[in-house]
């Protein structure tokens, strides 16, 4: 009878871990913290607690099977009820789970080495509070079977405008004429932890991302195109909806941008 379960009423996290050293460990911190102001959990840990729990997973986990990459999943939810209602309790202890995973190598700046994405380009016909990141991800799990069903590996979705709002588990880069851009933070996308420090690195590097809204034509007309999230980091799109991008190759640019981001993740 737990509401994580009946409902989706809660709150998750995927923190990358690379030789026990976590990417972004304070930002994904203060994101599920607001999150769970948000929707009015109190949140059941300080940070010196949520970093002994990963502490303790990436050490349980960390086997010659899982490699030095490590992600930690953890999911608060409302708790447990003695009856479904959609009214929730006031104050019942948060249900925390939590467990750690082996992460595939994230890539390296190697355009001939890196595995690149082909994606659908859909309608994103999710909710209008994607800047959640809620354990309700039943519009996210519809989206990427889209791209699946199309032999795709990811979905890049169009809001209403025919404008890019993020992909069905990541945030998306566009690079045009050597400038990139990506989608400025708003209720229709996660804030992601990766886009955040792909922002910052580049920048302390004399490199801006402009945060513009990203149309449907500039997507389509993109020299490179890049996911980024905690598991895929910065991976590089080829194919959109069966059109190539740039020339169908990861570009310079993605070389660039992934070796700073290696400089300075964390
Ligand atoms: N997905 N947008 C959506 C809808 C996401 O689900 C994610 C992450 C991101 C990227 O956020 P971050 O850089 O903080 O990982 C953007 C996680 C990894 C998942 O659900 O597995």
């Amino acid at each position: 009878m737990d509401r994580g379960f009946l409902f989706g009423d809660g709150i998750y996290e995927v923190i990358p871990t690379h030789s026990g050293k976590p990417v972004g460990l304070q930002a994904h911190l203060a994101r599920l913290a607001n999150g769970l102001a948000e929707i009015n959990i109190a949140n059941p840990y300080d940070n010196k607690q949520w970093e002994e729990i990963i502490v303790t997973l990436v050490e349980r986990n960390r086997t010659a099977q899982t490699g030095p990459y490590i992600g930690i999943y953890l999911h608060v939810s409302r708790g447990t009820v003695m009856s479904r209602q959609h009214a929730y309790p006031q104050d019942i202890p948060p249900t925390v789970f939590a467990y750690g995973f082996a992460l595939a190598s994230p890539p390296q700046p190697d355009v001939d080495k890196v595995s690149p994405l082909s994606v659908a380009l859909e309608q994103d016909l999710r909710w209008e509070r994607c800047h959640i990141k809620s354990t309700s991800l039943l519009g996210n799990v519809m989206h990427f079977e889209q791209g699946r069903m199309q032999g795709k590996q990811e979905t890049i979705l169009l809001n209403a405008n025919d404008e890019v709002t993020e992909a069905s588990s990541c945030n998306v880069f566009v690079v045009k004429d050597d400038i990139i851009y990506t989608p400025p933070l708003d209720n229709q996308l996660l804030p992601g932890i990766t886009r955040m420090l792909v922002i910052e690195s580049l920048s302390r590097e004399g490199m801006k991302v402009k945060q513009e809204v990203v149309s449907k034509a500039l997507l389509l007309a993109a020299d490179e195109v890049w996911l980024t999230s905690s598991s895929k980091e910065i991976t590089p799109v080829i194919s959109i909806a069966d059109q190539r991008v740039g020339n169908g190759k990861a570009g310079p640019v993605w070389a660039h941008a992934i070796a700073i981001f290696n400089r300075h993740k964390f």
